[in-house]
């Protein structure tokens, strides 16, 4: 293939990627989005093959098996697995990026001068991030699979140590431009074990239930890695994909930071994260009031009296499988003229758009599912705001006790809504392990027990006073 027909190819490609990005951006284009990447990884393959000098035979094989792995993995896995899984894959870009780099300085024919140590350079950065990437990844994937202790491991002076091992990948990397190649492979090697080293100590250093913006960091790294890979190879594709992963993983990351009130700093670094509570910490002191429970019938009765009804949902709806029949509620009340609408906080769940894809696999529409800061003003004037499954992202006590683990984090206002139910199975703490003021407020009533239990009754009873009023 010409050239200049593969740089046109590479550059429409390049375009396709960020059309892509652009439309995962929102929920009502994501699908446009996806199938921009698609058609734009699809011409990269392409051209990448028709431009250079491959055995077929071979490709199609790697490509084969490699397709149906991807495709089994991508079919079995379960939405909260799915850091699990990106995790996986980060750690294949990495490792690739570090075969490359070797590969790249073995093979032959590269000139002497500048060029030569610019090359070097590449290859030396290439196989420090993939290394970092790739075990970072794999002990990411462990924790998230609970292969590995998911406590962080807290070595004194962790901080000097990890600044020991950049310190000591310099010095290889300074000893390995311009080195005879025997002696340049030794320093590469030892470089990528210490590297390698790195990524482990800084994923250990963290706790497991902060794996998810570990991976979002991860995911950054691994861009990186592959824009290396793409200096090294001259690939100016790849450089613009590698930079388009790596820039928007850590944006993702920062924002994730943000939303949880965590410092984006500590997680780069490593050595930050609380472990899964599940015992509430106390902030200042007992929470006032008392706790009211209310039955499935009851919530019925609320929710057929309310004009504005905003749902909540959280963690425990998708480990409840609930979204089916809260969708049903949700259009049971939208065809009786009630404005209902759904809130969604950025970190609700555990995985970035958790919430998003489980209302959308239900087939909510788009147009009711609303972002925090848009519709926390509107709780004032709801009728009822009723949590699915949902603790840290609305606890009021974010707002206003600074004693508390999660104080600074922006959360969903309802307790400002004139009735509030929250559904849970227990007075069980959530993600971040803080007892939650919320449930002691006046207008709060507690729905204990399964999510999808207590929906499917709802539904049940909104059903069956419809059916007998038509009668
Ligand atoms: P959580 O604060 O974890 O609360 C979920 C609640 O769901 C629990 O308190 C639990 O109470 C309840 N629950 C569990 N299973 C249930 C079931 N079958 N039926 C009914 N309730 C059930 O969740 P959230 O409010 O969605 O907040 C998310 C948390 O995860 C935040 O702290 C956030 O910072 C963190 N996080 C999020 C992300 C992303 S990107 N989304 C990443 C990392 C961390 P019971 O046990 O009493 O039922």
């Amino acid at each position: 293939m010409p050239e200049s027909l593969s740089i046109v190819a590479y550059l429409i490609a390049g375009i396709l990627f960020i059309l892509s990005l652009a439309g995962l951006s929102a929920q009502e284009s994501s699908r446009r989005g996806n199938l921009y990447g698609i058609i734009g990884m699809l011409l990269a393959v392409a051209v990448t093959v028709l431009s250079q000098g491959m055995h077929y035979g071979m490709l199609a094989v790697a490509v084969g098996v490699g397709g149906i792995i991807g495709v089994t993995l991508a079919l079995r896995v379960q939405m909260t697995s799915m850091p699990e899984l990106v995790a996986a894959l980060h750690s294949f870009v990495g490792l690739s990026a570090v075969l490359v780099g070797f590969g790249s300085y073995l093979m032959p024919g590269t000139e002497g001068g500048t060029e030569q140590v610019i090359h070097e350079v590449e290859v030396f950065v290439g196989v420090f991030i993939g290394a970092v990437t790739f075990t970072g990844s794999v002990i990411a994937f462990g924790k998230l699979r609970g292969i590995v202790g998911s406590k962080p491991l807290l070595l004194p002076a962790r901080h000097w140590l990890n600044s020991l091992l950049v310190i000591a990948c310099v010095y290889l990397g300074w000893r390995f431009v311009g080195a005879e190649q025997a002696d340049g492979v030794r320093s590469l090697g030892i470089q990528a074990g210490i590297a390698g080293l790195l990524g482990i100590h800084l994923v250990m250093g963290i706790g497991g239930a902060d794996m998810p913006v570990v991976v979002s960091m991860l995911n950054s790294y691994s861009g990186w890695a592959a824009a290396a890979a793409g200096f090294m190879l001259s690939n100016d594709l790849l450089i613009i994909t590698g930079a388009l992963v790596g820039s928007s993983g850590a944006i993702l990351s920062y924002i994730m930071c943000r939303a949880m009130n965590r410092s984006f700093i500590s997680v780069i670094l490593g050595g930050f994260g609380a472990e899964e509570g599940k015992k509430p910490a106390r902030a200042a002191g007992e929470p006032e009031g008392e706790v009211v429970p209310i039955q499935a019938t009851e919530t019925a009765d609320l929710l057929r009296d309310a004009k504005n009804v905003i749902i909540i949902p959280g963690y425990g709806m998708a480990v409840a499988h609930a979204q089916y029949p809260v969708y049903e509620i949700a259009e049971w009340l939208r065809k009786r003229g009630k404005n209902v609408r759904f809130a969604i906080h950025p970190v609700a769940g555990r995985l970035p758009g958790h919430m998003n894809v489980l209302l959308a696999e239900a087939k909510v529409p788009y147009d009711i599912v609303i972002e925090m800061e848009e519709i926390n003003e509107d709780f004032p004037e709801t009728d009822v705001a009723m949590v699915i499954g949902a603790n840290d992202i609305v606890n009021p006590g974010a707002l206003d006790d600074p004693s508390s683990p999660i104080y600074g984090m922006p959360v969903l206002e309802v307790w400002k809504a004139k009735t509030t139910i929250v559904m849970k199975r227990s007075m069980a703490a959530g993600y971040a392990g803080v007892e939650n003021p919320l449930f002691y407020k006046e207008n709060t009533r507690m729905l204990f027990g399964d999510a999808k239990k207590n929906v499917d009754a709802i539904l049940t009873f909104l059903r069956s006073d419809a059916a007998a009023a038509a009668q």
